[in-house]
């Protein structure tokens, strides 16, 4: 999708379709026909937040109207979001390659112009996806091509900021969902080091990687025994976007890249796991949201290490007990081998010291106790840095991809004594997701650290099967406060 500005009134408009409020829409119309068929059609429209209506209209400059109910009264940013959302998916099935979009006249306690602007078009991007790749006869193309925001005098440049965003945000989520959408015998850690390695054309930004080879130099022993049992080599992809002063510290994004979780020797049980290829939508995200930055070219410096591999069992695959040192020189008695993305994370996180970041900020899909804790609506949010924190809390409730804060408290340390090595990689039933957690922050120590866990927020199950490229809304929009921007 495209995202334009540009200035004028709804009521000299031309266009396939305007996207309005009730009001708007009324105002907009002066052909005595349109009108009427306009006023026959709205008879019985209940113009509440969540209602739409689309209108063909008889010969005039505007062939369609798309009407956002609701859209003419104050909302506050649940009813508004709603709103937009309702009018998203029309837009999805609509037949027109292009719209004139105008909804960010309403009025919303707590969201301005650009916060309208930019969540509406979020919106439109989220539904107007399509993936069809491997369709023999693939569906036909997404119709709809741009969208043209209308702003007046006084919120130009607040729209061209958002339609300046969105269609970085736009390009990093399409991005994002192609790759986990992608079936796990194409997506392999080199076919995800390949895609990295586009990034590579955009400006400002180098791709790089770590082989089997270098890694086993390094000492991340902890990472190479979970790609061990597989015939797919593991890789610890570099991706640097240098958007921002010379040194300046960079923000380092890294993700879970487990481009298959079969679990290991400790197997996963077979119904549903052919979701587990979803298992690299934390690397899949933190690239997606480092296109966006890049494509936004926004004014930071960001390091993103994805932490490829693939969990196999195997003749080579690691066994439950076995003990292996990481990178940190920490030693760690593997009592699970599905409990393999933090055993990659811990090593991506010593890595990621090399590069002095100011914030490090992992993305993974880790445990299956957060999807019990918090369901698909938040993704459970866990940092040693309170300001961190509160920052990435804050860009999901304005993206409206929201994260919840959970503990990591040292009370939950003793769950991961081990008595042969200095810790085990599991802890028992209780509290899955916090020990996940914790497990990793023993890496972290005095970085400042923040850890999402998006096992329950970052695909679909069931029919809408597929990726949702969260958490890349609310991790560009950190990047956005954090590049000083906002
Ligand atoms: N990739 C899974 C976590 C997961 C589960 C993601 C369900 C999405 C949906 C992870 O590698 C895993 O298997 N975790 C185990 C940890 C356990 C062995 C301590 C889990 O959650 O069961
Ligand atoms: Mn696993
Ligand atoms: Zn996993």
């Amino acid at each position: 999708m495209k995202y334009l500005v540009s200035p004028g009134q709804p009521s000299q408009v031309s266009t396939p379709l305007l996207i309005g409020s009730l009001a708007t829409v009324r105002s907009s119309i002066s052909n005595a026909a349109a009108r009427a068929t306009l006023q026959a059609a709205t008879r019985d429209f209940k113009d509440q937040a969540g209602d739409t209506l689309l209108v063909n209209l008889p010969d005039g400059g505007i062939e369609q109207v798309l009407i956002a109910g609701g859209c003419d009264v104050g909302l506050n940013t649940t009813q508004y979001r709603k709103a937009i959302q309702a009018v998203a998916s029309v837009l999805a099935t609509a037949k027109v390659q292009s719209a004139v979009w105008t909804l960010h006249s309403t009025r919303v306690d707590g969201g301005d112009v650009y916060w309208r602007v930019s969540n509406g078009l979020t919106a439109i991007s989220l539904a107007t996806y399509v993936y069809h790749r491997h369709k023999s006869t693939p569906a036909p193309a997404q119709p709809l091509r741009r969208v043209t925001v209308l702003c007046d005098d006084r919120s130009k440049d607040s729209c061209a900021r958002a339609v300046n965003e969105n269609n970085a945000l736009g390009s990093g989520l399409a991005l994002a969902r192609d790759l986990g959408n992608e079936p796990p015998n194409v997506c392999n850690p080199t076919w995800l080091l390949g895609e990295a390695r586009k990034l590579g054309t955009l400006d400002k930004v180098t791709v790089s990687a770590l082989d089997e080879k270098k890694m086993r130099e390094l000492g991340m022993g902890s990472f190479l025994s979970v790609s061990h049992g597989s015939e797919s080599p593991g890789k610890l992809i570099i991706v640097q976007y240098k958007g921002g002063k010379r040194g300046d510290a960079p923000v380092a994004l890294i993700g879970k890249g487990i481009t298959f979780d079969t679990g290991g020797i400790s197997l996963k049980p077979g119904p549903g796991m052919d979701e587990m290829k979803f298992d690299m939508c934390g690397a899949a995200s933190v690239l997606g949201a480092t296109r966006a930055a890049a494509e936004a070219k926004l004014p930071i410096n960001i390091v993103t290490l994805v932490a490829a591999a693939e969990n196999m069992p195997s003749g080579r695959a690691t066994r439950p007990g076995d003990i292996v040192r990481s990178m940190s020189g920490k030693t760690i008695e593997i009592l699970n081998t599905d409990a393999e993305g933090r055993l990659v994370l811990c090593d991506a996180i010593t890595y990621s010291r090399r590069f002095k970041p100011r914030v490090v900020i992992d993305v993974a899909t880790l445990t299956g106790a957060c999807v019990i804790a918090l369901g698909a609506h938040a993704s459970g949010l866990f940092s040693n840095d309170d300001d961190l924190a509160n920052a990435l809390l804050a860009s999901g409730d304005w993206s409206g991809d929201r994260a919840w804060r959970m503990p990591v408290w040292d009370d939950y340390q003793t769950q991961l004594k081990s008595n042969f090595a200095d810790m085990a990689n599991v802890g028992g039933r209780e509290a899955g997701s916090v020990v996940a957690a914790c497990f990793l922050q023993r890496f972290a120590e005095d970085l400042k650290w923040a850890h999402l866990d998006i096992a329950g927020t970052a695909y679909h199950s069931g029919p809408r099967k597929g990726s949702s490229g969260r958490p890349v809304p609310a991790l560009f929009r950190y990047l956005v406060t954090a590049s000083g921007r906002a």
